[in-house]
């Protein structure tokens, strides 16, 4: 095992979906056997645009189904929530005496989601949730944060945190680092970044027709020689490279083969492409109960509060409290 300490985590508003598959879970698959690894349910992190659902427990037991069927381990991986660690929520507030307004206001991952909101008013903790997510990466001491592009800025949030606490206050906090899956960004179906909310994304446990509803629906354009050309013909080049990644091939390849066969035949073939692909996963989410789900998650919260639990009080005593 490795020093490095991998954190990483989802918001649980619904099931997750083939964006959250190769931007990042994927890969927790394979770092679970290599470093020590918390995935975080972000619970109180769903408030930050929205009201707490009232299904919210069923959110937080389809996130972990989706995270058992895709094999994230609980004997290797902890897994754990926001509103069960009361010692990581409590590094917020020092947290937020490091960075300025002006810093928040620039981060552009909030701004799109300000500017996606279903809400005229953007929250207090819509502003300054990249600060709390600093929490969540530095309470475990995380060193590595693997997540999809538009985290980015969140990342560099908990760097810049870490750093001036340090300065501040002595040393405490290894400084993080993001870590950007190999696979290309996946779009949803209408165009705009892939979300649940936005109506345009593929959940893991969709059945084989949704799916099929959904790639019907995909926007594409009407030239029947299909190739793969990123900026001219981005629906086209989208529903491609999801080809592409559950066939394991050459996005370009799948193009020539298709030939003139038009968006029709590109959309048959994706959508038997992700069926095929999603078949096992699916499968296994079918065998887990919400039992096992409850244990699982019981268990991962009594591991990382007791981490949080020593973090907060270096923190504590670092700043003299
Ligand atoms: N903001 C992330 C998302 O929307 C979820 C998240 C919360 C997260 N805390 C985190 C990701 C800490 C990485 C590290 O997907």
């Amino acid at each position: 095992m490795n020093d490095d300490v991998v954190l990483t985590g989802d918001r649980p508003t619904g099931r997750l979906h083939l964006g959250h598959y190769f931007g990042t879970l994927a890969n927790r698959v394979e770092l679970q056997d290599r470093y020590r690894t918390y995935v975080l349910i972000a619970d109180y992190q769903v408030i930050t645009d929205r009201d707490l659902p009232g299904e919210i427990q069923r959110n937080i037991t389809e996130v972990l189904l989706d995270y058992l069927a895709v094999g994230l381990d609980p004997g290797k991986v902890t897994i754990f929530q926001h509103s069960a660690i009361p010692e990581l929520n409590q590094l917020l507030l020092p947290f937020l005496s490091l960075v300025s307004v002006a810093e928040l206001s620039r981060n552009p991952t909030v701004k799109d989601e300000i500017a996606h909101s279903a809400r005229r008013a953007v929250s207090g903790l819509l502003f300054t949730y990249p600060v709390h997510q600093a929490a969540d990466i530095l309470f475990c001491k995380g060193t590595l944060v693997p997540v999809g592009r538009d985290q980015l800025p969140h990342v560099e949030v908990a760097r810049l945190v870490a750093r001036r606490f340090n300065e501040r206050y002595g040393e405490v906090f290894p400084l993080p680092e993001a870590m950007l899956g190999e696979r290309p960004l996946l779009m949803g179906l209408d165009g705009g970044k892939m979300s649940k909310s936005r109506g345009n994304a593929i959940a893991l446990a969709a059945t084989e027709d949704e799916t099929a509803a959904l790639i019907r629906k995909a926007r594409t354009d009407s030239d029947r020689l299909i190739t793969f050309d990123e900026v001219h013909r981005p629906g086209v080049a989208n529903l491609l490279t999801l080809a592409g990644l559950c066939l394991g091939r050459p996005p370009r390849e799948i193009a020539d083969e298709i030939g003139d066969g038009g968006a029709a035949a590109l959309k048959a073939l994706t959508t038997e492409a992700v069926n095929e692909f999603l078949r096992p996963i699916r499968r296994r989410r079918r065998e887990h109960t919400e039992a096992d789900v409850r244990q699982v998650l019981a268990e991962g919260n009594e591991r990382a509060r007791e981490r949080a639990v020593r973090t907060l009080a270096e923190v504590r005593a670092a700043m003299g409290f």
